[in-house]
C-alpha cells in the first residue's frame, strides 16, 4: 500500500498503522505474541485498569537512518523501566526479551510507517500493560494484557527544537513525594491534566513541577525531565518523585563525552537565575530548549532565549543525540538495534 504521509507537517499524534502486539498474561503466565490489526480491546468491565489505575506504559522511538535501515533507541532500558512500573504497582512482569520481541515485530510489520531519513519525523512506539479480570476489591490483578501499537509522530511540543516558555505553579503536583512519580504509570499523567491544560492556556509548553514535599527543588516538566547548563557544566535534578528519563541517562553520557562536567543533584529554585541555558529533555520531547521560566507565584521570570534559538550546548547535544539515533554517529554504547 501506498503511504500519502506528509512527514515533515506530522505532529505528536496517534496515527492508525497496520498492526498492533498484544500478550496476555493468564494462570501465572505469559501467553505467544498476538498480532492484531483491531484498534480496541475487549476488557472485562471490573477491570483493574479501569477502576484503580493499575496500568503502566512506555514510550520509546525508532528512527529511519540515511542507508534506509531502521534503528531503534534503548529497547533494553524501556523494556527494565516497565518492569520497574509493574513492581510499584504489583503487575506481572513482562520479561525484557519479549518486550523486545514484541516491539520488534511492531516494528518490522508497519515498516511502512518509519518516517523517512531527515524529515525530522519518527515512529514512536507505545508498549503498554493493563490489569484485567473480575475484581472489585483493591488488589491486583491475576490477569494483564501487554500491547505494543506505533504510529508515526512529528515533534511533542509544537515548536520543534525552538525554545518554549515553561511555568511554575506550586499549588499543583504530579505526584506525591513516596508516591509513583518515579515510575510510568497512568495516575501521574491524569493528575498532571489540570496543571498542564492552565498552563498551555497560559501559553507554556508545560509545567516545571516543584519536589512535592518541600517546593524547595526542581523536579521535572510535564512530561519531560529537566536540566540545565552552566560553565560547562549539565545539571540536572536527582529526585525520588521524578521519571528517570532514558533521554536525560543519555544525555548525560554525551554531555560527559563532550567535556562537560555533570551534576545530579537537588537543585534550588533559587539557582535558575544563574543558568545560561535550560531544557526539558524526553523520547517525545527529545530536547526542547526553554526560552523562560515564569514562576507564576513569585511574579518572577527567569529568560533563557532572548533571540529565539538555543543555546550551543542544547544545540550540540541535540545534534549529537539525533546523529547516534539516526546512524549518524557511531553507537559506543550498545544503545541503538537496527531491525
Ligand atoms: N518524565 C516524564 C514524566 C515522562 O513521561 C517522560 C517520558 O517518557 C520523561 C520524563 C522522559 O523519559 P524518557 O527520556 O525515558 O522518554
Ligand atoms: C515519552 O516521551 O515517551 C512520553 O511518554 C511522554 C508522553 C506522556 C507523551
Amino acid at each position: 500500500m501506498e503511504n500519502t504521509i506528509n512527514w515533515s507537517e506530522l505532529s505528536f499524534g496517534y496515527m492508525k498503522t497496520d498492526y498492533n502486539i498484544r500478550c496476555y498474561y493468564r494462570n501465572g503466565k505469559w501467553g505467544e505474541l498476538e498480532i492484531s490489526s483491531a484498534e480496541t480491546i475487549n476488557v472485562h468491565i471490573s477491570s483493574t485498569c479501569l477502576h484503580y489505575g493499575q496500568e503502566a506504559f512506555e514510550g520509546l522511538k525508532a528512527f529511519r537512518g540515511k542507508d534506509g535501515r531502521i534503528r531503534i533507541f534503548r529497547l533494553g532500558d524501556n523494556a527494565r523501566r516497565l518492569q520497574e512500573s509493574s513492581r510499584g504497582i504489583m503487575m506481572a512482569e513482562m520479561p525484557t526479551d519479549k518486550f523486545e520481541e514484541a516491539v520488534l515485530t511492531a516494528v518490522r510489520l508497519n515498516e511502512r510507517f518509519v518516517p523517512p531519513y531527515g524529515s525530522g519525523a519518527s515512529l514512536y512506539i507505545r508498549p503498554l500493560l493493563l490489569g484485567l479480570g473480575a475484581l472489585i476489591g483493591v488488589k491486583p490483578a491475576d490477569e494483564y494484557v501487554f500491547i505494543v501499537f506505533v504510529s508515526p509522530v512529528g515533534p511533542y511540543f509544537k515548536t520543534g527544537f525552538k525554545p518554549a516558555p515553561v511555568c511554575i505553579m506550586r499549588n499543583y503536583d504530579r505526584a506525591a513525594p513516596l508516591g509513583t512519580g518515579n515510575i510510568k504509570v497512568g495516575g501521574n499523567y491524569a493528575a498532571s491534566l489540570v496543571a498542564g491544560s492552565k498552563a498551555q492556556a497560559g501559553g507554556y509548553a508545560a509545567v516545571l513541577y516543584l519536589d512535592p514535599k518541600e517546593k524547595r527543588f526542581l523536579d521535572e516538566c510535564g512530561p519531560a525531565n529537566f536540566f540545565a547548563i552552566r560553565e560547562n557544566t549539565y545539571i540536572t535534578p536527582a529526585s525520588n518523585s521524578i521519571l528517570p528519563s532514558i533521554t536525560n541517562k543519555s544525555l548525560i553520557q554525551l554531555a560527559e563525552d563532550m567535556g562537560l562536567t555533570v551534576e545530579r543533584r537537588p537543585i534550588p529554585v533559587a539557582e535558575l537565575e544563574s543558568f545560561e541555558e535550560a531544557a526539558e529533555c524526553g523520547t517525545a520531547a527529545v530536547i526542547t530548549p526553554i526560552s523562560r521560566i515564569d514562576d507564576l507565584d513569585e511574579n518572577r521570570s527567569y529568560v533563557y532565549s532572548k533571540d529565539g534559538n538555543p543555546g550551543v550546548t542544547c544545540e550540540k547535544l541535540y545534534r549529537t543525540l539525533s546523529a547516534v539515533q539516526t546512524g549518524d554517529l557511531a553507537d559506543n554504547y550498545g544503545w541503538v538495534t537496527v531491525l
